[in-house]
């Protein structure tokens, strides 16, 4: 099915929700026909971005790299779904100027909420410093300047912030009819 690029680019904390988010908007625009591809910290720092770190300047070249190949799928008119921390918003900025039909969602979450979740337990590992410069407790994470979409995971399900993400996405006229 024709339809125009985009990609939706979600922003947050770890354990905010960003990855089982996109996961979930990506099942939809899928049984809707679109072509969709996920870009995702976890998966990319394994391959693209293996080389890099988390000092500041290896999160803003990860994120960098991640636009360029953003930008190549959007142009081909693919709705891609990249979530990553992306903690900056000088980097969030440059992501939006290259690949021009990008939609930020910040997936807003407390911290104390994420750190409870703890899903691999890196914020234990953090708070024993074990692992150093982790967002939100010895790194800093910028709230989004300029984020299109905001979801609040600690107040709604999935399905709840999915639903506000779709509708927004029809809004902006990106969805098929
Ligand atoms: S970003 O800051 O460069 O955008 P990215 O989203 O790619 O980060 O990677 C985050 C993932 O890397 C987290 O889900 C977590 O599993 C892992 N990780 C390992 N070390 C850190 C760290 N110091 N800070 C944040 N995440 C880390």
């Amino acid at each position: 099915m024709e339809h125009k690029g985009f990609t939706l680019w979600f922003t947050g904390l770890a354990c905010s929700g960003k990855s089982i988010l996109a996961d979930a908007v990506a099942d939809d625009l899928k049984a809707r026909g679109m072509k969709v591809e996920r870009l995702d910290g976890d998966i990319v720092r394994k391959s693209l971005t293996r080389d890099l770190g988390f000092s500041d300047d290896d999160r803003r070249m990860n994120i960098e790299r991640i636009t360029f190949v953003a930008k190549l799928l959007t142009r081909n008119k693919v709705a891609v779904l990249a979530s990553f921390i992306s903690p900056f918003n000088d980097i969030r900025d440059y992501s939006r100027k290259e690949i021009g039909d990008y939609i930020l969602v910040y997936v807003k979450c407390s911290i104390e909420v994420c750190e409870e979740r703890d899903v691999k337990g890196m914020y234990a590992k953090a708070r024993a410093g074990e692992i150093k410069k982790f967002t939100g407790i010895d790194s800093p994470f910028e709230e989004p300047d300029k984020a299109d979409i905001v979801v609040e995971t600690d107040k709604q399900t999935i399905e709840e912030s999915k639903k506000i993400v779709l509708d927004a996405l029809d809004n902006m006229g990106y969805l098929p009819n």
